[in-house]
């Protein structure tokens, strides 16, 4: 890498991006001054916003500024291009692409070609985006090994919270054979509004109003974002070829108040779980609401925190727990991923 120079092409300028961008302006010089190394973000391909590429280096304050104000990219600067996502990844001068577009959870698509066009030009590829873990992660992970280039992926699954990077850096040796956790917001909200004694509907209305259940939150009710990260987990930590629509998978929207209220004359609450296990030499995934004894940590894992315990053959089960997380949190997951890269070279 030329001039100790990483040049970021972001795909995707939504929330995480913007946040990512502002860490990227208010740490810059610390990275300077610890590693050597110059970060720029040298390309933006957007959708709805336009795009930008400048080798020189983008002015992200502004650029931060103009979508603030006007919700796209000033389309008369110099550096504003007419390109489609995959062109500017092609065109762009950079060497690491940060992809941060909508998730697709049905195929993973387009962010997988996203990924894939990169490393064909070279470029080290670190993603927010989960699909392509849960739908085509070995042959990703494969493609950027034979090519030596850096394929990372922490705020995949629980934001910045490292699970990804604890496994592989601080349990070396140990073989995970299972897992599980509760690592969907919108449904854990749900069911905790249930609990206080609201309504199913009041609590959809609650969790959009506080902006962190989509419009159709349907991808939340029905298990489909839990799948993908149950898919995610047991893709990298157990070295699987799985996808969401292979993981046992029932949604929430079929639980009542009366539900609640039998859980908790049993002392209990209902958790939607995800779980990853080896049953007769392959590995399963499962989402589903159980009944969680008030006993149980799991139990206390409130609002929009999440929690993963992983069991392994030499250290037992160990559990990490991220308590309601924002959105800086998300941007940190790629922040240090950058920070990994840079250590890598
Ligand atoms: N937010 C979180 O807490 C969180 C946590 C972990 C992981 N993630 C993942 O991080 C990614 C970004 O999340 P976010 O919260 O920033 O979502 P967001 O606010 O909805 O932003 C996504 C952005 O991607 C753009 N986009 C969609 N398709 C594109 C394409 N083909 N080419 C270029 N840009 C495209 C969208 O453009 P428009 O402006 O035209 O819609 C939008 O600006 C998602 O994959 C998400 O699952 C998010």
């Amino acid at each position: 890498m030329k001039d100790k120079a990483i040049n970021i092409c972001l795909v995707g300028f939504g929330n995480a991006a913007q946040e990512f961008c502002r860490m990227v302006i208010t740490k810059n010089l610390e990275i300077k001054a610890s590693t050597g190394y110059d970060v720029k973000v040298t390309a933006i391909a957007g959708r709805s916003k336009g795009s930008i590429i400048n080798p020189k280096g983008i002015n992200l304050a502004k650029a931060l500024m103009d979508v603030e104000s006007n919700g796209k990219f000033d389309a008369n600067a110099e550096d504003t291009v007419n390109m489609d996502t995959i062109q500017v990844i092609e065109n762009c001068s950079s060497n690491v692409l940060v992809e941060l577009s909508t998730l697709s959870i049905y195929d993973g698509e387009p962010a997988i070609s996203h990924i894939e066009t990169a490393f064909e030009k070279g470029m080290h590829v670190i993603t927010g985006n989960k699909g392509p873990i849960a739908w085509k992660y070995q042959k990703l992970r494969d493609n950027s090994k034979q090519r030596g280039l850096q394929f990372l992926y922490e705020t995949t699954v629980m934001d910045g919270t490292p699970i990804f990077n604890f496994v592989k850096y601080t349990l070396p040796g140990c073989k995970v054979l299972s897992f599980k956790g509760i690592l969907n917001s919108t449904t854990n909200f749900v069911l905790e509004e249930m609990e206080s004694g609201n309504s199913y509907e009041d609590a959809i209305k609650e969790a959009k109003r506080r902006g962190f259940a989509e419009e159709d939150p349907s991808m939340d009710i029905d298990g489909w974002d839990a799948a993908a990260k149950t898919a995610a987990l047991l893709n990298v930590l157990m070295d699987t070829n799985i996808n969401p629509t292979e993981i046992d998978r029932q949604g929430i929207a079929h639980i009542t108040l009366k539900d609640i209220e039998k859980a908790k004359e049993k002392q209990c609450k209902i958790k939607l779980l995800c779980e990853g296990y080896i049953e007769d030499n392959i590995a399963k995934g499962k989402v589903h609401p159980v009944y969680i004894s008030n006993k149980d940590i799991l139990s206390n894992i409130d609002a929009t925190s999440s929690i993963l315990g992983i069991t392994t053959d030499l250290m037992g089960e160990v559990q990490v727990i991220e308590k309601n997380p924002e959105i800086q949190q998300t941007a940190y997951g790629i922040y240090s991923d950058l920070l990994t890269l840079i250590r890598s070279l």
